[in-house]
């Protein structure tokens, strides 16, 4: 089997990583791909993951039967729709099912029709009705743009000024563009995060392995939101009474209630939880798999990828169980400094081959271009170092020699990543 996978992270490295020790699969391909992912499949820099015309030239040239897309813009987009008509396989949701990430009105409002745990929330298309409601609401409160802002368009507010200011930013200044058409404004949830993703044939469904990122730059969980800075898997904080609740109370309602509207859903699905007294709320689905989650999760999955991908596909997800590794693993992001700001690109990366040596370790790339077989940054997020071990704390020890050898100009990652184990585990 002819794969394309589309995207170019951290994420996307993991998935062809996988999907090459698949039996079935006879070549890969990755669209744009990245210096690490260039070591695995054939990449093309110059196409777009949202132009769709050349996608489908490009699947045509090289007779691709199978495209896995990594990041959700193109989903939501619409490439499983175009493609399928060409007759062409997309593992991912149409774009109707994918607007349970693309449109956080469209989320909160199936949620409340599914009767899903999610916190109290109010979708407003006027900025002035929005203001009113912040007025009378008080803070704390959390504003969040309708649409795609690449993972910026949330504002948790700690004074009423602040959700005023988010509301101007988003609806009047329209930073995001069309995307802050709408807002949904919500209560704040105290709690722990947590990651839980399953995949589905849009009937059955199988749960991942559990894992939690760590979305904040600095260690102790300070400075600003990031697309995810690392994460561990699996975590303690999701127990088998816990497991159940979410997929009894979120996922299983959720994927009746799109299969009842006539989109049932096909792909990786993502809840993204905050867990309160033990119980789970949404505070946002995702139409993929997450990122950095993916680097933790994937390799600790027994089953041939492909296949898993297939049966799914051809809806025999029922006769499948997903396999764990009993062996942790820790994925710790290594950053451009400046990220989740500004940054610089074109630094060299020493040290890979010396980190790559230890036993258990996956580099991952995500920002990282090669060049005359030296690999160089490119993007905010560098890289996701992974190890696995036979316990967490052996991971984490595991994965920062591994960093330790890892050099480049301004590189940025956290110390404490996997640490709050430590918390769940005595508190359990
Ligand atoms: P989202 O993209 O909706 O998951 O929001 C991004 C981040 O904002 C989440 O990972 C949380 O850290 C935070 N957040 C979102 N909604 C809430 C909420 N209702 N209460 C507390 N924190 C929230
Ligand atoms: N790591 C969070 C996400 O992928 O959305």
């Amino acid at each position: 089997m002819k794969v394309l996978v589309i995207g170019g992270g951290g994420r996307e490295h993991t998935i062809c990583y996988v999907i090459s020790k698949s039996v079935g699969l006879e070549k890969l391909f990755c669209i744009p791909g990245n210096g690490g992912i260039s070591e695995i499949a054939q990449i093309n820099e110059n196409i777009s993951p949202n132009d769709f015309e050349k996608i489908l030239q490009f699947c045509k040239e090289n007779e691709i039967d199978l495209i896995i897309p990594g990041p959700e813009e193109p989903l939501v987009k619409g490439l499983k729709d175009f493609l399928e008509k060409e007759g062409i396989k997309v593992f991912g949701p149409d774009s109707k099912s994918a607007l349970i990430e693309g449109s956080k009105s469209f989320a909160k409002e199936t949620m409340a029709k599914a009767g899903i745990p999610t916190p109290k929330f109010e979708v407003f298309d006027d900025p002035n009705k929005a203001k009113n409601y912040v007025e009378k609401k008080g803070a704390p409160i959390v504003i969040k743009a309708d649409g795609l802002c690449a993972g910026k368009g949330v504002f948790v507010c700690e004074k009423k000024e602040e959700a005023i200011n988010a509301i101007e930013k988003i609806m009047e200044e329209k930073i995001f563009g069309e995307a802050g058409n709408k807002v949904v404004i919500e209560e704040k949830l105290i709690g722990e995060e947590a990651s839980y993703i399953v995949i589905t044939d849009g009937y059955n469904f199988r749960a991942l392995p559990t894992s939690q990122d760590h979305k904040r730059l600095l260690d102790n969980d300070e400075g600003p939101n990031t697309g995810g800075m690392g994460a561990y898997s699996p975590t303690p904080l999701i127990d088998n009474k816990l497991k159940e609740k979410i997929e009894t109370k979120v996922i299983a309602p959720l994927l009746r209630t799109l299969e009842k509207e006539g989109h049932p859903y096909i792909g990786f699905l993502y809840a993204g939880l905050m867990i309160v007294n033990k119980e789970p709320y949404v505070l946002e689905f995702n139409c993929r798999l997450g990122d950095p989650e993916a680097q933790a999760i994937l390799p600790r999955i027994e089953n041939d990828f492909l296949e898993l991908i297939e049966s799914t596909l051809e809806g025999n997800l029922d006769k499948i169980e997903i396999k764990e590794k009993d062996l942790p693993a820790i994925c710790v992001v290594m950053a451009s400094k400046g990220y989740p700001g500004k940054y610089e690109k074109g630094k060299k990366i020493e040290g890979l081959d010396k980190a790559s040596q230890i036993s258990n370790v996956i580099i991952f790339h995500a920002g990282t271009k090669k060049i005359n077989n030296e690999f160089y940054t490119n993007g905010g997020r560098v890289l996701g170092v992974t190890a696995l071990d036979k316990d967490i704390f052996s991971a984490i020890k595991r994965v920062y020699k591994a960093v330790s050898f890892i050099k480049f100009e301004g590189a940025h990652y956290r110390k404490d990543i996997g640490e709050r184990v430590f918390k769940y585990l005595s508190s359990f």
